[in-house]
């Protein structure tokens, strides 16, 4: 006999939340969740593969608490003169979230995301006790610097999240907008670039706008452009108190001596690992090219994934892709679906099966 969540003095404000969900199918085209589909190269794989051995053979002792090579690492591949002291760490940029949210939001708090958004924001927030509003964007899924100002200003957050380029949508964000949501807010701006090596090469980085903003975080991932999802590796750059906060809030030895040997070795092989990121871009802008001669409607994308508008039936044009093995994601926005490019032939693949379906995809 099993009980239900109503039979459990669960916290009254996670009542009727919905856990994180993306469908983990064992298709053949897997193509749903922004990874980067290409593994790991062989000679990297080996590398990192003995790491890992030598550090098997110390964990009866707790890992370096303070995961110092690991920040010296983040913090030379992030350049922009950044040091080991403005970087911090975890097991996933979900987790970095989740620190600078017990550190900043917390109870009585409030978070505030421009929707739609990373899905994780809202949930990041309320599991962490904070209030989440959603503000909104404007033509095709954009952000402007005036309407953000008002916005912040009429919300009057605690914290900020601006995810650039954007999850679900992939748009781009202007350092303007930055700018203004800083000046607007007494609180905490997190920019999301998870996505951010998929960017234009000469795209600037909010990294160039941290000397002098006490109050600015830039999180990214290994997860997405390193192939390094399962590893779960997310990292931010910030200022030294802001890294002095975190410490306040992050469990002893968060990240385990397995953990960081792995990321330390790949960061070692950074070019190696990030070789196919102009592949995944080239693929990405073809699937928005076809989609468009398909007669769908993408969205300009900066990232690894495109989100198209113009399908009929996204419900029905999802399962029929399913039922031919390829697995993209519904993100709940109107007549839209959102796929991942993947390798060349993952994204043949996935057009192939679209177009087999028809004008607007699939109907019920
Ligand atoms: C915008 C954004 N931020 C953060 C994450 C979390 O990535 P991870 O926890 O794997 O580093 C994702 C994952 O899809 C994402 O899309």
């Amino acid at each position: 006999m099993s009980a239900s969540l109503d039979d459990l003095p669960l916290r009254p404000d996670l009542r009727g939340l919905k856990p994180y969900g993306a469908p983990q199918a064992p298709l053949p085209v897997a193509l749903n969740v922004n990874e980067n589909t290409h593994p790991v190269p062989e000679d990297v794989a080996d590398d990192i593969v003995d790491a890992i051995a030598r550090a098997v053979r110390e964990v009866n002792r707790y890992p370096d608490r303070e995961f110092t090579v690991l920040r010296e690492g983040f913090a030379d591949y992030l350049g922009h003169g950044l040091a080991a002291d403005q970087i911090w760490a975890a097991n996933g940029s979900n987790e970095v979230l989740q620190h600078l949210l017990q550190a900043f939001g917390g109870p009585g708090r409030t978070a505030f995301g421009f929707a739609p958004t990373y899905s994780m924001y809202p949930l990041l927030t309320r599991a962490t006790g904070a209030e989440y509003i959603a503000g909104t964007r404007g033509v095709d899924y954009t952000l402007d610097a005036d309407d953000a100002r008002r916005q912040i200003e009429q919300a009057d957050p605690d914290l900020v999240f601006l995810c650039a380029p954007n999850n679900p949508t992939g748009t781009p964000l202007g350092l303007d907008v930055i700018e203004a949501v800083y000046e607007a807010t007494d609180g905490i701006v997190i920019v999301d670039e998870a996505y951010q090596e998929f960017a234009p090469h000469d795209s600037r980085s909010a990294l160039t706008l941290l000397p002098g903003r006490e109050r600015l975080v830039v999180s990214r991932t290994m997860s997405k452009a390193f192939a390094f999802a399962g590893a779960r590796v997310g990292y931010l750059a910030a200022d030294p108190a802001v890294i002095d906060a975190l410490h306040l809030v992050r469990l002893p030895y968060h990240l385990s001596g397995l953990t960081q040997a792995a990321a330390i070795a790949a960061l070692r092989h950074a070019p190696a690992m990030l070789a196919t990121v102009d592949e995944i871009v080239a693929q990405r802008d073809r699937i928005s090219v076809t989609l468009d001669a398909l007669g769908y409607e993408p969205f300009e994308s900066w990232t690894n994934f495109v989100l198209f508008a113009g399908v009929d039936d996204p419900a029905a044009t999802w399962q029929a892709l399913y039922d031919q093995g390829v697995l993209i994601r519904d993100v709940g926005l109107p007549r839209s679906l959102r796929v991942t490019a993947g390798t060349e032939a993952e994204s043949t693949a996935f057009l192939d099966a679209l177009a087999s379906l028809g004008p607007g995809g699939a109907h019920t």
